[in-house]
């Protein structure tokens, strides 16, 4: 009797330790789903890409030619800009810190980026009321 019940606290202790570690990841993830609402809707369906942690699509490619040599794709997946500010970026990396002319193929880079990461609004709240009719409170 006693044994089970250690037994089964014991289960129960690696059980939690295990869940633990999932929580966080699902708890981030949840976080991602609301900021990025705006943006192309992610679902649990959309698939990401294990090697970068960036969002599968045709173009993906070619951003993993040109933009994992230097540093961590955290810091593409955690921006959100316009196709715009994109550019701007690149012609940052390429003024600062020698990043080399994309050519032809900054246009797939810039239309995954667009597409996938643009700049986001949450979308929990409710628009502002307008044209509210007040009135006074008459006490009877
Ligand atoms: C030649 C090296 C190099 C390549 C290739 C490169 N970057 Fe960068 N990038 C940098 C450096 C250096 C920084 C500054 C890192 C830092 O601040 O720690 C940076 C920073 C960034 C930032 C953060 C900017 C900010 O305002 O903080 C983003 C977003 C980014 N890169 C996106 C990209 C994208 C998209 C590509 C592909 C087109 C790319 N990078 C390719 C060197 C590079």
């Amino acid at each position: 009797m006693r044994i089970t019940l250690i037994v089964v606290l014991g289960l129960g202790l690696i059980l939690s330790s295990f869940r633990q570690g999932t929580s966080v990841e699902s708890k981030a993830q949840i976080k991602t789903f609301a900021y990025t609402a705006n943006a192309t809707v992610r679902t649990d369906t959309t698939k990401m890409d294990p090697e970068t942690g960036l969002i599968v699509d045709e173009n993906l490619y070619m951003v993993k030619a040109q933009c994992t040599g230097c540093h961590s794709t955290k810091l593409i997946s955690a921006n959100h800009f316009t196709r715009d500010g994109w550019k701007q970026k690149i012609r940052w990396m390429q003024a600062n810190h020698n990043l080399w002319e994309l050519g032809e193929t900054e246009k797939q880079v810039l239309d995954y980026l667009e597409k996938n990461y643009a700049p986001v609004q949450v979308v929990s709240r409710r628009a502002p009321l307008k044209d509210i009719k007040w009135y006074d409170l008459k006490l009877k």
